[in-house]
């Protein structure tokens, strides 16, 4: 695997993948990887002849000073994932790579902004379309992979690809989960064994309301089982249930749109989110 630090390296680098019929695919990261990463990774190699795994620990993305500062960066044992994978290029830049002092950065992406996570993560989705946006336009890739574990992102992603124009394909692969159903996340090392079993109550609520979702029970009742369920845990705090559009993730009405339930709830100080497609 190459590893390039440096903008000028990898552009140079990469010239030669975008012969023609070439196709160079994109993981962004923000390293701290796992089996979710890797499906992405794996996800790529079938799609793309060239696959580049960026990690980068994105500042402007952060709502939080102290979790970005406590956010993991095991980057040795990163590398030695990405070589395992089969990862041809990791892009790993330091912060004055990717910024310049006092750059601004602000991209009108309506409403989808300020719901759900971007309401507790305010300035969250402008940083991560800040950051996505510099990674494409450098590395240019054909196709980029994102997980469904972070469905908001996926869809303010696809917005922006929308309104730039940017010729890129996004491809959205499932939510790797570990074997009692938490999915995946770089935050989960922080819980502890007593937490993560708390945990697993979002990822239960969840199939609990697909399963009532599929036998026909009001969408309103739904929202009100999952709160009192995950409410039952005084461990946890709920931030928001929610079931939504699958498109524009504003409050569903009913049934007859393509909907996904969505979570986000703090055990401790970690913060965990989750969903689920309903229909
Ligand atoms: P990060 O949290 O490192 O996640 C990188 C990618 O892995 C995202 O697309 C995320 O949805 C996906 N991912 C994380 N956990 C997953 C899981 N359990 N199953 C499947 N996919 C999973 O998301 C970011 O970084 C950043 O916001 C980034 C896009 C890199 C911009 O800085």
């Amino acid at each position: 695997m190459k590893i390039f630090n440096t903008k000028n390296s990898l552009q140079n680098y990469l010239s030669q993948m975008h012969a023609p019929g070439k196709k160079v695919g994109l993981v962004p990261t923000m390293g701290a990887l796992h089996n979710g990463h890797l499906s992405l990774l794996a996800e790529a190699r079938i799609y793309c002849d060239e696959v580049v795994c960026s990690i980068f620990v994105n500042p402007t993305q952060f709502t939080d000073p102290k979790d970005l500062e406590k956010y993991p960066r095991p980057i040795e044992r990163d590398i030695d994932m990405l070589t395992a994978a089969g990862c041809d290029v990791l892009f790993n830049p330091a912060v004055n790579e990717m910024y310049s002092p006092g750059e601004t950065w602000h991209l009108d992406i309506g409403p989808i902004e300020n719901l759900l996570e971007g309401k507790y993560r305010p300035g969250h989705y402008q940083g991560v379309t800040q950051v996505v946006f510099k990674l494409f336009d450098m590395i240019k890739p054909q196709y980029a992979f994102f997980g469904q574990k972070d469905y908001q992102q996926v869809k303010v992603i696809t917005r922006m690809v929308q309104l730039l124009n940017m010729p890129v394909k996004l491809v959205m692969c499932p939510i790797v989960r570990e074997p009692g159903g938490l999915a995946m996340s770089s935050r989960n090392v922080h819980l502890s064994a007593q937490a993560r079993d708390h945990s697993l109550i979002l990822s239960q609520t969840l199939t609990l309301v697909k399963q009532q979702f599929d036998a026909g029970r009001p969408l309103d009742d739904l929202r009100q089982l999952a709160a009192n369920q995950i409410n039952q845990n005084q461990n946890i705090q709920l931030d928001y249930f929610e079931i939504a559009d699958a498109e524009t993730l504003l409050p569903a009405l009913d049934a007859s749109q393509n909907l996904v339930a969505l979570v986000a709830a703090k055990i401790g100080n970690i913060r965990l989110i989750d969903n689920v497609m309903l229909n």
